[in-house]
Parts: structure tokens; sequence; C-alpha cells
């Protein structure tokens, strides 16, 4: 069941998605990545309801998407709305009631080397490394932790062209990709946080990072 508010803004501009073509460097280069090889526009959007706390559907295996349809590319522009309404960096499907195997992230401002992206059937195909980060999730309000995750990691998947990627990511990326393809098979943060650290913070106000 989709969880989409009555809300429904009518854009006067057309509204793009970007992604990436991958340009991918060795992996000891990590990311070569070129911003902007497709889009779609859409005219209007909605602003979908986040499944909190604990909501049945955060804690499923979400499916495979097994086509790209009108539907769906209005499915992602919605999860961006959704997002950026609400000043995260990351959403999984499920996360607004959808069990399907799709994510975006969108932290361009503060790391432009990855442009925004929408990942359909997002699969991690290498992870290196150990990085220890704080983390947050939309779906988990005012709870934030410590999360032991892998430093670097190889992501294939479709773009909303139809198109595959496959691309490296490290730092804040590699987190974000982890936290949401967890996402899809019902895994939240707080089941990984470190035993003795599981800590109920308050975010910074100025700092968005939930994801
Ligand atoms: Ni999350």
């Amino acid at each position: 069941m989709i969880g989409m508010s009555t809300t429904r803004t009518v854009l006067s501009f057309h509204w793009f998605i970007f992604g990436f073509d991958g340009r991918i460097g060795s992996w000891a280069n990590c990311v070569s990545i070129s911003p902007v090889t497709y889009f779609l526009y859409l005219d209007s959007m909605a602003t979908l309801e986040i499944q909190t706390g604990d909501a049945p559907i955060l804690r499923e295996t979400a499916v495979p998407i097994p086509e790209i349809d009108a539907d769906l590319l209005q499915l992602i522009a919605d999860m961006f709305e959704t997002m950026y309404a609400v000043q995260g960096i990351g959403l999984a499907a499920p996360q607004i009631g959808v069990s399907k195997r799709l994510i975006i992230i969108d932290i361009e401002e503060h790391h432009p080397e990855y442009p925004r992206i929408a990942l359909i059937n997002p699969v991690i195909t290498m992870a290196v490394g150990e990085e220890l980060g704080e983390e947050g999730c939309l779906s988990l309000p005012g709870i934030r932790g410590m999360v032991q995750r892998s430093a670097t990691v190889k992501v294939e998947g479709l773009l909303p062209n139809g198109d595959k990627i496959e691309f490296d990511a490290s730092g804040l990326m590699a987190r974000v990709l982890q936290h949401e393809r967890d996402h899809l098979d019902g895994v939240l943060f707080t089941d990984l946080l470190i035993p003795g650290d599981q800590q109920l913070l308050e975010p910074p106000p100025e700092m968005a990072t939930e994801i």
C-alpha cells in the first residue's frame, strides 16, 4: 500500500532527476563519475507519508522491480520531493510504504563528486575496509548512533532510464548506500549499533544527515 498523502503539488516548471553515466575509475582510484546523462520531467509531484517506528513494512524484504514504467518514475519523483521536504539525504522505497527495491540519494551539495541518484534494484557487489560514523534515519526520528560500515563499496543497479550503472563509493556516499540498501532487507541502523553505544541523541539542527 502506498502511503501517499492527498497533497499534490503542481509545479510550473519541469523537474529533473539527474543520474550518473558511470565512468568508473579503477578500484584503487575509486570513483570517477560524470553527471547528468538522463532526465525525466514530471508536471506534478506528491509528498509521501514516511513510515516510522515499528511500521511492519520497515521490516519486510522488498521485491525487485521488474520493469521501469511511468508509475515508477512518478514514484521516484515523489520520493525526491518527500526527501527534500524533510531535509533528508537518502530514502528507500519501503520508508514511504512501497516494498520495492528502490533507493534515492542526494549528498550533492557537500559532495558534488556524487550527483544525486535514483538506483533501482541496487546491489553492493564489493565492500572494503571499515569506518565508524554517526547515523540517523527518517523512519526513526530523534535516534542517532554510531554504526560501523564498510569504508568503500562497489554498487550496481539500474538508473531510471534503464541503463545499468556500476560505481565505487567511499565516505558518506558509501555509508548512505549501505544504510539505504539495508532498508530493502528490513534492516534498520539501530540493528547495527555498537553494543553499549545505543544512544538517543538530539540531532544537531544544522545537520541534514537523516537517511
Ligand atoms: Ni533510514
